[in-house]
């Protein structure tokens, strides 16, 4: 899995010291990289993920509800004899494989569903009616017990400690804060995640390092006017006119505030109001959700989208109130991948996949993912992993589509590539940790 030249003489320690070496003591990368790929195809492996991915898919569960997936988790840790730390963040659970000392890299997976109803009609849909693994959430969990008994197998050559992390509400939930908050991953000096991605074939993977994905937050205001006839109108205070007049104004924010190099995204996507032709309703809500790639700039836009919202009602003679969910659903930061981990990934996912299988400038996305949280205190990478059917004419169903359908052919890639991330990291830390002190040592 790690092809760098300059790491050959670690090799042939790790060849001395390891009874089933997993680092090959030539240098043909080829060799050892394809070897958790091989591991992670063997129907040992792979069979089994397919299994407990359509466990999860049959029963999705809403953020901070996933319970029984959670169980699921834990009883296949069990099983590997993987010790764990339960419940973090209300469902998370948190496994260690190797040393249980320092250094520490963690591995991460979301485990919550979407209020989606699945229309996929297939052996194993959905049980739960208005619930559905839409983003691929399912495979995510199945994929990092995949890589986790593969690293088991191994633990003997892992030079430090995997954490495993199980995180729950990723959808919107913040889980990942959760998480953080809850001190498991104090001691970790990098973590991985990964998203499947159904619009690029199976054995590709895309990434870059710097921003990949937007910060984002949701609001919601209520805008109060007075109702009554809607033949009458001089008798009432018109909220829909108000609140039309709000959205407009809302627009005017982005288009003529922001920097149009700086990319940035407001929508209103929720309207409610009235429910009948000749009432004039008291009050009318509205919400959505705005992203930037600064957290300064979010909270530039939720200032304005405050001021906006009051102002505009107040010309209405209405008056507005506007939350910004700040407990239950924390403004994400952007997703900003460190430099030196996509060096690292570049090479491992070249070695594992093929260099032409490894997308490099993937195009930012305005979509937000709470991994940013961990990238906020730990340096973090996060990458998709292509999903997409083998039938190449077939439309492609996006990511939250009722009709999403994962193509578990793509799960061995998945988890090899969490194995051997993890593996290359501590291998190289100890490589570094060892430059260092040969430093010290000089002087
Ligand atoms: C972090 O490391 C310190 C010092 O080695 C140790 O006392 C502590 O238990 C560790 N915390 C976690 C969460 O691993
Ligand atoms: C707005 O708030 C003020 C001050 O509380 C109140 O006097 C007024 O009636 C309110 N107007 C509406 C339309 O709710
Ligand atoms: C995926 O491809 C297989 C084989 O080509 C096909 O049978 C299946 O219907 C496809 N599924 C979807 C949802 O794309």
């Amino acid at each position: 899995m790690c092809s760098f030249k300059k790491w050959f003489h670690l090799f042939i320690i790790f060849h001395a010291l390891a009874a089933t070496p997993i680092f090959s003591l030539t240098d043909s990368s080829d060799q050892h990289s394809t070897n958790f790929l091989d591991i992670a195809k063997k129907a040992e492996v792979f069979d089994w993920m397919v299994k407990i991915r359509r466990k999860i898919h049959e029963n999705p569960e809403l953020g901070y509800e996933e319970f029984k997936t959670s169980e699921v988790i834990r009883a296949e840790l069990d099983k590997l004899s993987i010790p764990y730390q339960h419940p973090v963040a209300v469902t998370g659970v948190i496994g260690f494989i190797g040393t249980g000392s320092s250094p520490f890299v963690a591995l991460r997976a979301d485990m919550d569903a979407l209020p989606v109803q699945e229309m996929v009609e297939w052996e194993h849909k959905s049980k739960v009616a208005g619930k559905m693994h839409a983003c691929g959430h399912d495979a995510h969990v199945a994929m990092l017990l995949g890589a986790a008994k593969i690293l088991k197998q191994h633990e003997k050559e892992i030079h430090g400690t995997v954490v495993l992390v199980f995180q729950p509400a990723e959808e919107g939930g913040g889980g990942a804060k959760k998480i953080l908050d809850g001190g498991a991953l104090n001691n970790v000096t990098a973590i991985f995640g990964l998203h499947v991605l159904p619009t690029i074939p199976v054995g590709e993977v895309s990434s870059k390092a710097g921003a990949v994905l937007a910060g984002g937050a949701d609001f919601e205001a209520i805008i109060r006017g007075k109702g009554g006839h809607a033949a009458i109108p001089q008798l009432s205070i018109d909220p829909v006119v108000a609140a039309s007049n709000v959205v407009i104004s809302l627009q005017n924010i982005v288009s003529r505030e922001a920097d149009p190099l700086d990319p940035q995204v407001l929508t209103v996507s929720k309207f409610q109001g009235g429910g009948t032709f000749n009432v004039i309703p008291d009050s009318v809500t509205i919400g959505g959700t705005f992203r930037a790639f600064s957290t300064e700039r979010l909270e530039q836009l939720k200032q304005r989208i405050e001021q906006v919202i009051i102002g505009e009602a107040a010309v209405q003679r209405c008056n507005a109130s506007v939350n910004f969910f700040d407990e239950e659903k924390p403004l994400y930061p952007p997703t900003i991948n460190d430099g030196d981990l996509h060096k690292l990934f570049v090479d491992v996912a070249g070695n594992l996949l093929g260099i032409n299988n490894v997308i490099t400038n993937m195009q930012p996305d305005m979509a937000s993912e709470d991994f940013a949280f961990y990238q906020e205190v730990i340096a973090g990478y996060y990458f998709a992993l292509g999903m997409k059917n083998g039938s190449a004419d077939e439309p492609v169903q996006p990511l939250h589509s009722p009709y999403l359908v994962i193509n578990e052919d793509g799960l061995p890639y998945g988890a090899a590539l969490h194995a051997s991330l993890v593996t290359c990291y501590l291998t190289k830390y100890q490589h570094n940790i060892a430059k260092v002190e040969g430093k010290h040592h000089d002087q």
